[in-house]
């Protein structure tokens, strides 16, 4: 069967090419499989979520289409939501749920994009976001990954990358894979210079949840919608990953001729979905920011522990559910070391490399997906490898 020259070009998916590597490994109780790869919760949505969906089964309704955008009850509480966590709000024309945030990201780019066309993304870069670029036959131009400044985006080093062919910068905050967060005013400084170039900013917000904080001011601004597009999942906020519950924000018109392709690609975000994220949306910020809480326990539980462990693996940047390290192995990739890690250590993890050109002296370490005990567990075995 012919396949398209370009999509072969693409790297495979990495935690399922990382994932293979387990296939007829058997760990021994003394010293189990670490998983450090999955940037999941590892808690289940609240037990009223799920029973609001049991009984939802009862209706015939649920297992219909709903509008393109979704239902209009559940926009309204979306953007009740963003009130109360942005001081500012979309409205629920602004809104397109998605089938996740992965599904918002290809409406964005395939909306806003041709063939050819450039995105400047910022390295290490979520690898979904260069994969679905590439597939789609857009130019990634990649800013590059300052160490110093633990993955912080350039604001002049991204202005120099700006050409003709620029579309949009994309950014991620909290990033995956540095957890790191860029502050209020510099998203400010990003959508400003969006502006002056008329270009998009798009902002992935996937893990806006477990900031903590307001995310940035852009919904207070009249002019938001003329350069901004804003990519959300409530899957890590209500630990919703298999409902595969996201949303497209961005102007009206924008979101008019989205609809085109959310209507062939897949209609509609499913209708139990949806109700997931109303009841979400209106009865748990507690249980949201307890949550976090407990997120923001597991990283300082985990940054303490790798600081004070005796290791040559270096905490290059860490966040919400994220730690980025330097392995000690001059002469290995990261795809080299992150088998060295399973072979030796039984602890998975994704190698650098994963994110995007000339990452290969790092890992990506996710502890969102384990507890306490097994961080202080993983941590213990990269101390295994002290020279
Ligand atoms: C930065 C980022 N964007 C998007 C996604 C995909 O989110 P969803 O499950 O809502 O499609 C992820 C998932 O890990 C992510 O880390």
């Amino acid at each position: 069967m012919q396949v398209s020259k370009q999509l072969e070009q693409i790297q495979p998916p990495p935690i399922t090419e990382v994932k293979s590597w387990l296939t007829g490994r058997v760990f021994p109780d003394e010293k189990p499989l670490v998983d450090l790869c999955q940037a999941i919760p590892s808690y289940s949505p609240p037990m009223e979520l799920i029973e609001y969906l049991k009984n939802s089964l009862d209706d015939p309704l649920t297992f219909k289409y709903s509008q393109d955008e979704g239902l209009p009850e559940v926009r309204d509480e979306v953007c009740s939501w963003y009130q109360r966590h942005y001081q500012g709000a979309p409205t629920p024309k602004q809104l397109c749920l998605t089938v996740g945030a992965s599904q918002a990201f290809w409406l964005a780019i395939s909306s806003l994009c041709q063939p050819n066309d450039e995105v400047i993304v910022q390295l290490p870069a979520y690898f979904d976001h260069p994969m679905g670029l590439q597939a789609l036959g857009i130019k990634p131009v990649y800013a590059p990954f300052n160490p110093e400044t633990a993955g912080q985006p350039d604001l002049e080093a991204i202005k120099r990358l700006i050409s003709p062919k620029t579309k949009a910068i994309l950014l991620v905050t909290p990033s995956n894979p540095t957890g790191a967060v860029i502050s209020p005013d510099q998203i400010t400084a990003f959508f400003e210079l969006a502006q002056s170039h008329n270009i998009s900013l798009i902002l992935d917000e996937t893990y806006n949840a477990f900031i903590g904080t307001t995310p940035h001011l852009l919904f207070n601004r009249s002019d938001w919608p003329n350069n901004f597009i804003q990519i959300a999942s409530f899957g890590k906020t209500f630990a919703l990953t298999g409902l595969r519950c996201g949303a497209l924000i961005a102007n009206h018109e924008f979101i008019q001729q989205v609809l085109k392709i959310q209507d062939s690609m897949v209609v509609c975000q499913p209708r139990p979905t949806q109700l997931a994220l109303k009841f979400g949306c209106r009865h748990l910020d507690d249980w949201v920011a307890k949550n976090a809480a407990t997120m923001q326990q597991r990283h300082d539980h985990f940054k303490a522990d790798f600081l004070a462990a005796k290791t040559n693996f270096k905490l290059i940047a860490s966040g919400s559910f994220f730690a980025w390290v330097k392995h000690p192995w001059n002469d290995l990739t990261g795809r080299q070391a992150a088998k060295r890690l399973v072979e030796e250590a039984n602890l998975i993890c994704l190698p650098g490399e994963a994110f995007g050109p000339g990452l290969e002296p790092y890992l990506r370490l996710s502890f969102g997906n384990i507890g306490v005990t097994q961080i202080t567990e993983a941590v213990g075995r990269f101390q295994k490898f002290y020279l």
